[in-house]
Order: structure tokens, then C-alpha cells, then sequence
């Protein structure tokens, strides 16, 4: 074999080696830490504003108004609490205030009131998410 095909085998080996070592290290992590039960509710909480987002978008008053129940059940929730300081405790209750705000607002039919709610709770997501990371 010449030495350039040779070198080219020796690569493919390293990199196939590689992989499963890698894919093997995955695998040994994921089945160590199973989902939390805070990684179940803020999985709902994305899944939940999607589709939020989504029935706004579209006009699907029974998808909005189920994605809305369901974010108050999460919101309500406190075994996800990471922190025990002022500002993470503002940012739960903005949350729970958003929700509460376009509760209210769907059920009179504001939907311009519920699109502003929309933008008010991906604020939230996004300032409480700003907090969590710098600790
Ligand atoms: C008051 C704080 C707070 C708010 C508001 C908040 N989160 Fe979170 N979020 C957390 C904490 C704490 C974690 C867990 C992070 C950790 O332990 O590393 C988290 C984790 C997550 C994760 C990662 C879950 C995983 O699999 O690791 C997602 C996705 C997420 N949040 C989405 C959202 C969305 C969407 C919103 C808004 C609708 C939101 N969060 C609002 C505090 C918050």
C-alpha cells in the first residue's frame, strides 16, 4: 500500500476510534443525569410558548387558551426555584403576572392585549435567563 493511502487509513481509524469514544461519553452522561424536574417544566414552559405563539399567529382560540391554562400551571409551580434572592424572585412573579395579564385579556377578547403579554413573558424568559447564567 502506499504510504499516502496508508496515512489516510490510519486517519480514518483515528477519527472512527474517535467518534465512538465521544458518542460513548455521551451516552455514559445522558443516562447519568436523567431530566430534572426543572428541565421538565421549562421544556414545558418553550413547548408551551410556542405553541402560544403559534395560535396567536394563526388565530386558534382553543390552542391559545389551553397554552395559557398551561403556562399559569408551570407559573404557579416552585419546585424549578434556583435562587432564593430578590431578583430572581421579581422575575418568577413577572412571569406570573404576565400570565395572569393575558388570562385576562384573552378572555375579553384583547388579542392586541395578549400579543403584548406575549412579548412582556419572552422578556422574562430572557432577563430571569440572563440572571441564572452569571451566577
Ligand atoms: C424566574 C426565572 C426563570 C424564568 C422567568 C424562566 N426560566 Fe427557564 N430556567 C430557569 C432556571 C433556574 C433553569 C434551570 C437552569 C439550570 O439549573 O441550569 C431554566 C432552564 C430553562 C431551559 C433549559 C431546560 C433544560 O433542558 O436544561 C429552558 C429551555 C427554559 N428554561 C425555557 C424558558 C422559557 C421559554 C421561559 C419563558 C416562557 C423561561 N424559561 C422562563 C429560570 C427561569
Amino acid at each position: 500500500m502506499a504510504n499516502g493511502n496508508r496515512n489516510k487509513l490510519r486517519h480514518l481509524i483515528t477519527l472512527t476510534v474517535l467518534t465512538f469514544i465521544f458518542c460513548g461519553v455521551c451516552f455514559a452522561k445522558s443516562e447519568k443525569s436523567p431530566p430534572t424536574a426543572t428541565k421538565v417544566l421549562m421544556h414545558r414552559k418553550l413547548v408551551q410558548t410556542q405553541i402560544l405563539l403559534q395560535s396567536l399567529m394563526i388565530g386558534n382560540e382553543g390552542n391559545l387558551v389551553k397554552s395559557l391554562q398551561e403556562l399559569k400551571t408551570i407559573s404557579s409551580a416552585t419546585s424549578w426555584y434556583k435562587f432564593n434572592n430578590d431578583v430572581f424572585l421579581r422575575y418568577s412573579s413577572n412571569f406570573r403576572e404576565s400570565i395572569d395579564r393575558m388570562i385576562k385579556h384573552q378572555k375579553e377578547g384583547n388579542y392586541e392585549g395578549v400579543s403584548m403579554g406575549y412579548i412582556q413573558l419572552t422578556l422574562t424568559c430572557m432577563n430571569c435567563h440572563q440572571v441564572v447564567r452569571n451566577k
